[in-house]
């Protein structure tokens, strides 16, 4: 398993929990009438297509920052608020809201992303609900996944740690989405080309570079990052 997953997983203090969410992060794969889906590996697969952690290694650039900061809203909640969050349930609840979107995803030999024919007939909540289900989670858990759309999906959170997981996801979904997009931005109306497969923090260099130095920054990171990109293919 990625380490990084695995360590959010340890804090999981609950055994049976811990045990659920490990087993089903080592084999993170979909069952539909006899045949088995998987999709890339956590370590290579995007957390998004379109909007967000569109690059290699965004799904787990994803998970580890949405922990982060739903860590951060719980202690907000409990410090500031004086309420109470289970934590457990906010972890299981981070580690496993996105579980099914590798599945929902095809990689081919150059490292272009595309929707797999998985994704066609379900989306990754409606599949991670049911695998949850089959494999005896708590109602408590699955309700976390399944309203981790907020006002867009199925169901709204009902719980503080559903709510946690939805505004967590919701900020770092738009976080990266938005430095991404200003990054292209100016990458294009600096050099007159995007620059393809930009990783988050090539894009964070890149739009501080504007802010420091203005466009003549802009030009000088996306040479730096493309130096960067030949000699990481050597
Ligand atoms: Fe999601
Ligand atoms: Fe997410």
């Amino acid at each position: 398993m990625n380490a990084k997953l695995k360590d959010i997983a340890e804090t999981i203090q609950n055994p049976e929990l811990k045990d659920k969410v490990t087993t089903f992060l080592e084999n993170p794969t979909f069952c539909l009438e006899g045949k088995v889906y998987s999709g890339p590996s956590f370590d290579r697969s995007p957390g998004g297509l379109k909007h967000h952690h569109t690059y290699v290694g965004g799904y787990v650039d994803h998970v580890v920052a949405t922990w982060k900061i739903a860590c951060a809203l719980c202690d907000v909640v409990e410090q500031v608020y004086g309420g109470k969050v289970d934590r457990d349930l906010a972890a299981a609840g981070v580690l496993l809201h996105d579980i099914f979107k590798p599945v929902t995803y095809t990689v081919d030999g150059e490292g272009n992303f595309a929707s797999s024919p998985l994704a066609d007939k379900l989306d990754h909540i409606s599949l991670a609900t049911a695998e949850l289900v089959r494999r005896d989670f708590p109602a408590e858990l699955i309700h976390i996944v399944a309203s981790h759309y907020g006002s867009y999906g199925s169901i709204k959170p009902r719980t503080v740690e559903a709510l946690v997981v939805h505004l967590a996801d919701n900020v770092d979904s738009q976080l990266n989405g938005q430095v991404l997009d200003a990054a292209w931005y100016l990458t294009r109306k600096a050099t007159g080309e995007g620059l393809a497969k930009l990783n988050a923090s090539e894009a964070f260099e890149i739009v501080r570079s504007k802010a420091t130095e203005g466009w003549k920054g802009v030009e000088e990171a996306v040479e730096r990052i493309n130096q960067q990109r030949v000699v990481q293919k050597t």
